[in-house]
């Protein structure tokens, strides 16, 4: 098909987000969302692809801040809203879309790209690569004690005397702008969390009841430390239902933030304990979540889902991985294969210590025909796509398990162990914002 790529706007909602609304299955958006969806696009770039007069594929990109293992942060565009009409679909609207995306990102000079995909299929051919996963826990709360001697800032089930340390706030914008200033210093505490768009506040303190699946509204519940200053927040709903007479209500937790483990362990008891529940449901956790750990008994905490959430691509190979932090001082040449932006392949020296990382773009190297092949020069210490280099980037994977999974190749087993000790993170990365 002939088509051309335009920038346009939410001045031209709804008709250039008719393909999202086909592809999400949205048709008959209400006035109120439409007024939403404009309000959130204020700050946000939109390519849309027109033929014949008709709007046929959308793409979207939100601005962010992306937290790297060691706490630098690096501007990342959120890839959004990518669709194409069913009648348009497989003739390359969405590459050509995605392409003009990412060429304009890297001109602005933003190292990185991120998005969430409706479908693990669809990103990897443009360079992105898994960046963060999580973890889904249900529990029956009269069986999910945590350890006597666990941590915990302050007990949530102290003396009487003392002021609880979980406070709940009712007002709904007083509650988001707590926990948006929560969120500020949370975010740098992992790789892989962002700045949220204050359009996930508003959206968070309306609270549709459209979208609350048959329950409550959000409850937020906040932490405070010893001085009273807030260091945490859990929102969740509740749909109360009662079994044979006897309670069985479920309390489905929204997110759980808590500056330190500890804090998250006295919120966890503190859900535990709300009256009349009797499953309580704790979706999206980072994956070495600390608190199966904790529990007495840690099979009360059931896994019921393992996924992909946040999607890495790398643009600026050089200033991405010299902007992260390593856990080994050593020096590796890596081969990039970029086949979507052919001009990010090369070969790239990593000195990972011991203060600032240093990368240098070797000299002639250029996109390797034939892939693997060039692996014959000893100098090539890994070589591997740029979609597998976006699992390493955040720490989401090792070197090692990428090559047992023939993604990746390493010089020799030995130049694999060095590898996985230079790209070892402390914290899985992890993220739990959507847009
Ligand atoms: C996903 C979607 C945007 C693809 O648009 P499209 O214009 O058909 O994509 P293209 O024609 O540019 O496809 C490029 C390549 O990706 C492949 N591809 C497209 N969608 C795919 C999918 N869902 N799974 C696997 N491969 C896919 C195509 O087969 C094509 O491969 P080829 O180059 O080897 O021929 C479109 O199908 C859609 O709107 N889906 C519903 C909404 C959605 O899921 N959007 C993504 C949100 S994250």
């Amino acid at each position: 098909v002939d088509f051309e790529i335009v920038e346009t706007g939410p001045s031209d909602f709804p008709a250039v987000i008719w393909p999202d609304l086909n592809g999400f299955g949205m048709v008959g958006l209400d006035d109120e969302k439409l007024v939403e969806y404009r309000t959130n696009f204020a700050d946000a770039r939109i390519l849309g692809a027109r033929a014949d007069g008709e709007w046929v594929g959308t793409i979207g990109e939100y601005p962010f801040e992306l937290t790297l293992p060691g706490g630098a942060m690096v501007p990342a565009a959120g890839v959004t809203w990518a669709a194409v009409l069913p009648t348009h679909r497989r003739r390359g609207v969405l590459s050509a879309l995605m392409g003009r995306l990412l060429d304009d990102v890297a001109e602005r000079g933003w190292p990185v790209a991120t998005l969430l995909a409706s479908e693990a299929g669809i990103y990897p051919r443009y360079g992105f690569g898994v960046a963060t996963q999580y973890a889904s826990f249900r529990c029956d709360p009269r069986h999910a004690q945590l350890r006597g001697d666990s941590a915990t800032a302050s007990s949530p089930v102290a003396t009487a005397a003392d002021p609880p340390p979980v406070r709940l706030v009712a007002d709904a914008a007083q509650a988001t702008a707590l926990a948006a200033e929560v969120w500020e210093r949370y975010r740098t505490t992992r790789p892989g969390l962002t700045t949220r768009r204050p359009w996930t506040w508003d959206h968070l303190a309306r609270d549709p009841s459209s979208e609350r699946d048959g329950f409550s509204g959000w409850v937020w519940a906040f932490h405070r430390d010893a001085t009273g200053a807030t260091d945490g927040y859990a929102r969740y709903r509740m749909k109360e239902q009662e079994r044979d007479g006897l309670p069985a209500g479920v309390l489905r937790v929204g997110e759980l933030v808590g500056l330190t483990p500890a804090v998250e362990a006295d919120l966890f008891t503190f859900l535990c304990g709300v009256d009349l529940i009797r499953t309580v449901e704790l979706p999206y956790r980072p994956v070495d979540d600390p608190l199966p750990w904790r529990l007495l008994d840690r099979r009360q905490l059931v896994v019921t889902e393992m996924g992909d959430f946040g999607w890495l691509r790398v643009l600026d190979v050089a200033a991405t991985l010299a902007t992260r932090r390593y856990g080994a001082v050593d020096e590796l040449v890596l081969e990039v294969h970029d086949g979507f932006r052919p001009e990010g392949s090369g070969r790239y020296l990593l000195r990972t210590g011991p203060r600032e990382p240093e990368v240098e773009r070797l000299a002639g190297s250029s996109p390797a025909p034939g892939g693997y092949q060039s692996l014959t020069e000893t100098t090539v210490d890994l070589s591997l796509d740029v979609a597998d280099l976006a699992s390493l980037v955040l720490g989401t994977v090792a070197p090692s398990v990428l090559a047992a999974a023939g993604r990746l190749h390493a010089r020799d087993p030995e130049v694999l162990a060095r590898a996985d000790a230079c790209f070892r993170t402390g914290l899985a990365p992890f993220t739990n914002t959507e847009y």
